[in-house]
């Protein structure tokens, strides 16, 4: 960085401070992601420095992968599969393999931006109540008291961070199942593994974890009823193509002295 005037950063890269400080010719920093949660902000600010992000080329896909988690959580999916692979399907089983019902069940959404409506549309098509946060919303207690499944669409802030926690987890309901495609930190990440290993919901799916990937023997691969997938929500050929696009028309945009197309700083 001593000789770059502009970064191109994955969410992968942390951006702090510090290495601002030491990119003493840096004009923009471009984000190949929506979230901008691994850079300093504030440090970008200081120094003048443009931030770009990628928002909602990701939107639909995002979503779509939420959806996905939901049905697959609910249905059991990845045990019903795992089944198959095992050679345990003999037969047809009335009691065997039974999830929850998507179709007319009630959806909390927390964080009702872009990704967050998308999941919403998603939801009245499958003729769900659809609860949400935000200044036409409803207060997160009853959201999380009403919710069959809990689903978080915010970005990850120093308000958001542990959001999810033990006290927010035992407001749920015993048969509710939570999702997470925003970032893992906004869950309590401990409370949650003790909350799946007491039962006290009825499980998880997670595309964000906290730290990513998870350590090799960190407790939550162990957890019950959950299921994680490698932080896909972007992960189609056309969002990850629309994204790369546009983080590189950040750059040069800043680069030419001209606003970003997209900046949050
Ligand atoms: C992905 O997590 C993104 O923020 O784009
Ligand atoms: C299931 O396949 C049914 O026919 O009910």
């Amino acid at each position: 960085m001593r000789n770059a005037d502009g970064l191109l950063a994955l969410l992968t890269d942390r951006i702090d401070a510090e290495l601002i400080e030491r990119s003493p010719r840096l004009r923009a920093i471009a984000n190949y992601a929506v979230g901008v949660d691994n850079i300093d902000l504030d440090a970008a600010r200081r120094r003048g420095i443009p931030v770009g992000n990628t928002p909602d080329v990701l939107t639909e896909a995002t979503a779509d992968l939420a959806f996905a988690l939901l049905l697959a959580a609910a249905r059991r999916l990845p045990e019903a599969i795992a089944d198959v692979e095992a050679g345990e399907w003999r037969t047809w089983e009335p009691g065997r393999w039974l999830g929850a019902e998507v179709h007319g069940a009630a959806i909390g959404i927390i964080g009702y931006g872009r990704i967050g409506r998308a999941v919403a549309e998603r939801a009245r098509g499958f003729a769900m109540r659809v609860l949400h946060t935000g200044p036409d919303g409803v207060p997160l207690e009853r959201l999380l008291a009403e919710a069959d499944f809990v689903t978080l669409h915010c970005p990850l802030t120093p308000e958001t961070r542990h959001l999810i926690n033990a006290s927010a987890l035992s407001l749920m309901k015993r048969s509710a199942i939570l999702i997470n495609t925003a970032r893992g930190p906004i869950v309590d990440q401990r409370a949650l593994v003790e909350a799946l290993r007491e039962g006290r919901i009825a499980g998880a799916a997670l595309d964000v974890t906290d730290p990513e990937p998870p350590a090799p023997g960190d407790p939550l691969l162990d957890a019950p009823n959950l299921l994680v997938t490698p932080h896909i929500g972007s992960a189609t050929r056309a969002a990850r193509e629309r994204m790369a696009q546009l983080a590189v028309e950040n750059l040069l945009a800043a680069l030419d002295g001209q606003p970003m197309p997209h900046q949050v700083v």
